[in-house]
């Protein structure tokens, strides 16, 4: 799995530009698909054709492609190139931090001069690809390119680092299940979404026009373990989190007491997860036509929004197992 792993959180792939990730993805999971296409958002739509006899409704499964970024607004004539966020960035986490740009030119995030930290903001900022002047910079970019973190994935044993751990580790839980399915009565729309950082857009398409009786997103969520954390019963290597709550969704209860329920049954290790900020492609799902069923199973991830997340191999495992068990029920609509 480290493999997979790897290859997703290393590719390009900021909201609006997720082309070269989904490529990657495509490649991974064309040979288990009964049909696959792309929709005008950009949403990669894998079907997993159901073994039922009668028809019921689909089930829609989600993790987003994208990841945060930097938008190049401005080159100044020394070759410098000014920054807008792509997504939910904090500035103080981007300082000396290295990006690359779609070109493959890389560069170093840095700040003006400032008299004290907390006048820091992206107004500030730039990004040094080691020009010499805009002639040389305009070799290599220009207005509206998005660069994203540049940091290769690390093994720390049970623990991976990666810049985009949110959500590739979600695209991998989807593909990993892919793998491992054997029987699902309802047929599995598997969705890598897109635009869920610039606001939760490809899901809200895809579920609109995949109908589905249900949808369980797969994202990551943070935690409450590191040194004077605010308090959340989420920790790494405390099993795959179930949500209960985020500002986008309040899980139905039947589909958060059917997980635990299946979890407890396969003795898979599960935590519940109640995120004060922030929501995934769940709340759209939700939300789609007339309401639709929603859960989502969260990977715990350390340092959300940074170029370096960290996650446990042990909890992906088990939300994989989770994810697996899940769909393998017959789910009556
Ligand atoms: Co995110
Ligand atoms: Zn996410």
């Amino acid at each position: 799995m480290e493999r997979i792993i790897k290859k997703l959180t290393e590719t390009y792939g900021p909201s609006g530009r997720e082309d070269r990730i989904r490529e990657v993805i495509k490649e991974e999971v064309s040979k288990l698909a009964d049909e696959i296409r792309t929709d005008y958002l950009g949403n990669l739509i894998v079907l997993k054709k159901g073994t039922a006899s009668e028809q019921t409704k689909p089930v829609m499964l989600a993790a987003h492609m994208d990841e945060i970024g930097i938008m190049i607004t401005h080159i100044d004539k020394e070759g410098f190139l000014r920054i807008t966020n792509v997504g939910g960035l904090t500035p103080a986490r981007l300082i000396g931090a290295r990006f690359v740009l779609p070109s493959g030119q890389k560069g170093v995030v840095f700040h003006e001069p400032l008299k004290e930290l907390k006048e820091l903001d992206l107004e500030k900022m730039y990004l040094d690809i080691g020009a010499e002047n805009q002639e040389e910079a305009k070799k290599h970019v220009t207005i509206g390119d998005i660069a994203v973190a540049d940091e290769p994935m690390v093994s720390l044993g049970n623990r991976l680092i990666a810049k985009a751990m949110d959500d590739r580790i979600g695209c991998v839980v989807l593909i990993e299940a892919l793998k491992k399915i054997k029987n699902n009565p309802n047929d599995i729309y598997f969705v890598f979404t897109t635009q869920e950082e610039v606001g939760i857009r490809g899901a809200k398409t895809s579920a609109f026009g995949l109908n589905p009786g249900l949808g369980i997103a797969v994202d990551v969520t943070m935690t409450g373990d590191t040194p004077e954390a605010k308090k959340m019963d989420v920790k790494l290597g405390g099993g795959a989190a179930i949500k209960v709550k985020d500002s986008s969704l309040i899980t139905s209860p039947i589909v958060k007491d059917k997980m635990v329920e299946i979890a407890e049954k396969e003795k898979i290790k599960y935590q519940l997860e109640v995120l004060s900020r922030g929501g995934t492609d769940a709340g759209a799902i939700n939300l789609t036509r007339e309401g639709i069923l929603a859960g989502c199973i969260s990977i715990p991830c350390r340092y959300v929004h940074s170029p370096a997340e960290m996650v446990d191999k042990g909890d992906v495992e088990a939300a994989v197992k989770l994810l697996v068990k899940m769909i393998e029920e017959k789910i009556d609509f």
